[in-house]
């Protein structure tokens, strides 16, 4: 029996799971599923990561203590795990007393063995807010890659970890202010220390215990970049800044007042805190078969750990987190499982209302969590690669694979067997003994492509599996064996050997289909179902429960649900878009812009009448912004659209698409400011959701006088400023 502890990131306390979440949470729960039913005792567990400056805001903002704050979060988050079926066996808070305990006894062995120093550093100030600004609250360009709009510790786009001081042209995202520099003592883990270099450069090339590459060979190939040493030798490898001054959500460094740890210093510590309160509870001791206490069990050389994460946390864990631990004088992780993001259709999920799909909504609609399980291991595989949910394909997988084939098996052979043999089950037909054999000799491959986390490769293969069991059903036409009195031997049979494949089938499907395959137990009336399970049959005499169905289909309107856009955001023709559709263009004035009686005769700036008078206070209705273009792309399908990533000072970007193609190319546009509408109600679009327009000047008669010229304002102007 092997014995693994395997995590996934602690989600930041300060909003709701969203799709990439759960992504993970499935991934890592097919395998920890797999691995238990492989005999092997997993302890699973997760945490919610309490500390940092956005929580302490953000619970301000809220007029709460940052502890309530993470505890509102913390018990939203229950119906998300029961309802996608995430097996952990703990979830705790990195607030808890056992991290707060781990982190400042790892730090003090670090600052044993020579590796923590302090240093006088200048830091960001916010001179409108008065503190030190947290790293996500500075923005600017990446000093790695010059990607725009990157938060201050890290780029997104190159996957570079910087120390804020380094972006390039920055500015606070709290404010918008130009931040100054202040300074002040800042704690250090050495990590250009020759030792810590020659552990890491030798760690992360390492052979896990089974003989593979610890790492995946495209984190290999980032951290390789990460490593390059420049001109005069120094390792790429930068000291890495643990402390923040107060005020800050955190734990205190030990003989530091008023320094907090770095909130990423103490979040992996959490995977630890999380397994020991988990491995004190006394009832865990009693009941749990093989647990022992936490500290034997994170010593023991034999036992292997796993974190599942995204690739915009790799630096953290493939180079912080095993330094942090081996010259605190711990074991290792034994392998970091590096997964890519979810798009939906394409597009890289935005947390924003409108876009991605709502997890909890996706559950209230009634669609079958598993349906959802499935098809993401159908796309899983153990690169490091984006996995798209794509609604049509989502809908055209389930019914095809888990009820057109899977399902199938079951439902084509249970009436039979319950109307004509009391239930009770046969003999296998002698060609239905081959197709069985086949299906139990399938095992080492399956098993070996779930450990390895091919789950899209293992499902293929067991869809290949399930398609062979359904050709033997059409070969042998038990529906017409009914019919004939002399086939009654040869209908049991076929029956048989039937719910004998589809229980094997049930097994390889387990760790992605728990649920359902509970009901499968509960159907077959056998004990709950694991590998070893291969090597056995049912049996001739065993008797079956009674067949209920046991999934439904993906039906389209559920899938239209949970896409909908609330009211406000739905793509409705305002009634002046109706009116314009029925006019021709030249005539195209909203009734708002109608000459004033009297006026007619006046001339028409730009092809038409200047619009009727309006009062200050509509006019601040509309509010209009600096944006900058942090990109600027093609939309695929549209030659009249480009989709612009604007900034708006808001700590986010919003997409607007605007119809200025056939002016502009993308590449002109990136990085220049211009002038959005930014409270413009967000608009459903063929291709996306677009939060806003972009201003630009035409002549009313495009094609008398065509040209479309966006808005540049005068340099001085920063993105968010307020046009009045
Ligand atoms: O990126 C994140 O969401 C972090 N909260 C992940 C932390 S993982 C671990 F180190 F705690
Ligand atoms: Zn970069």
């Amino acid at each position: 029996m092997r014995r693994l502890f395997v995590t996934t990131a602690l989600p930041y306390a300060n909003g709701k799971f969203h799709i990439g979440h759960i992504m993970e949470y499935i991934q890592a729960d097919i395998w920890v599923r797999f691995q238990r039913m492989q005999g092997n005792l997993v302890h699973f567990v997760c945490a919610d990561d309490a500390h940092g400056a956005p929580i302490m805001i953000a619970a301000e903002k809220a007029g709460i203590t940052p502890q309530e704050f993470v505890a509102n979060i913390s018990s939203g988050r229950k119906p998300y795990l029961d309802g996608f079926h995430i097996s952990f066996d703990n979830w705790h808070s990195t607030d808890g007393a056992e991290n707060h305990a781990l982190a400042k006894q790892i730090y003090l062995q670090l600052q044993a063995a020579g590796l923590i120093e302090v240093r006088e550093i200048e830091q960001f100030f916010d001179p409108e807010k008065g503190m030190f600004l947290p790293d996500r609250f500075i923005k600017g360009e990446c000093p790695s890659c010059g990607a725009k709009d990157q938060y201050g510790d890290s780029c997104e786009s190159c996957g570079a970890v910087y120390s804020p001081t380094e972006v390039k042209n920055p500015y606070s995202a709290l404010s918008g202010s130009t931040p100054i520099l202040k300074k002040s003592d800042h704690y250090f883990f050495k990590l250009s220390d020759p030792r810590c270099v020659s552990f890491l450069s030798e760690w992360t090339q390492g052979l896990s215990a089974d003989g593979r590459t610890r790492l995946q060979p495209e984190v290999l190939n980032k951290i390789k970049e990460w490593f390059v040493t420049d001109e005069s030798g120094k390792s790429g490898l930068g000291d890495w800044d643990i402390s923040r001054d107060a005020p800050y959500f955190g734990i205190e460094i030990p003989n530091a007042p008023g320094k907090y740890f770095y909130v990423w210093l103490d979040a992996p510590i959490g995977y630890l805190a999380s397994l020991k309160n988990y491995l004190d509870k006394e009832e865990i001791q009693q009941s749990v078969p093989g647990a022992v206490a936490f500290e034997s069990f994170l010593a023991d050389p034999s036992v292997e750990q796993y974190h599942f994460i995204g690739k915009d946390i790799t630096y953290f864990h493939t180079l912080f987190w095993p330094a942090m631990l081996h010259f605190s004088g711990r074991k290792t992780p034994s392998s970091i499982f590096v997964h890519g993001f979810i798009t939906v259709s394409g597009e890289k999920m935005s947390k924003s209302r409108g876009t991605g799909i709502d997890p909890l909504k996706y559950l209230s609609l009634g669609m079958n969590p598993e349906w959802l399980r499935y098809y993401l291991a159908a796309k899983l595989s153990a690169r490091v690669e984006d996995v798209d949910f794509n609604p049509q394909d989502f809908m055209l997988r389930v019914n095809s694979d888990l009820v057109g084939k899977y399902i199938n098996i079951a439902s084509r052979a249970a009436n039979f067997i319950h109307k004509q043999f009391n239930a009770q089950l046969g003999h296998v037909m002698p060609n239905g003994e081959q197709l069985l054999q086949q299906l139990q000799a399938a095992a080492p491959s399956i098993s070996r492509l779930y450990e390895e986390r091919e789950f899209a490769k293992a499902l293929r293969d067991i869809m290949a599996l399930a398609d062979q069991v359904n050709e033997f059903v059409d070969q042998n036409k038990p529906w017409e064996l009914a019919k004939k009195e002399d086939a009654i031997v040869e209908l049991h049979a076929v029956c048989t050997t039937c719910l004998e494949a589809f229980r094997y089938l049930s097994i390889y499907l387990k760790p992605v289909l728990p649920a359902l395959c509970a009901q499968v137990e509960t159907f077959l009336k056998c004990p709950p179902l694991v590998f070893a399970d291969v090597n056995t049959r049912l049996g001739a005499g065993h008797v079956i429960n009674d067949y209920k169905h046991l999934i439904q289909r993906v039906d389209e309107k559920m899938l239209d649900k949970l896409f909908e856009l609330p009211e406000t955001l739905e793509s409705k023709p305002t009634p002046m878009e109706k009116s314009q559709k029925s006019k021709p263009a030249s005539a195209q004035v909203a009734p708002s812009q109608q000459p004033i009686e009297g006026e007619e005769n006046l001339p028409s700036p730009g092809g038409e009448p200047i619009a009727s008078t309006i009062g200050i206070e509509e006019f601040s209705k509309i509010d209009l912004r600096i944006a900058q273009i942090i990109s600027c792309e093609t939309v695929e399908g549209s030659t009249k659209l480009l989709r612009l990533m604007l900034d708006v000072g808001e700590g986010r970007t919003r997409q607007v698409f605007s119809g200025i193609a056939s002016v502009y190319k993308p590449e002109d546009l990136v990085g220049k400011l211009t002038v959005m509408v930014a409270n413009l109600a967000p608009r459903k679009m063929k291709f996306g959701v677009s939060e806003g327009m972009v201003l630009a000047a035409s002549q009313a008669d495009e094609k008398s006088e065509p040209g479309i010229y966006i808005l540049h304002p005068w340099n001085g102007a920063k993105p968010g400023m307020r046009i009045h």
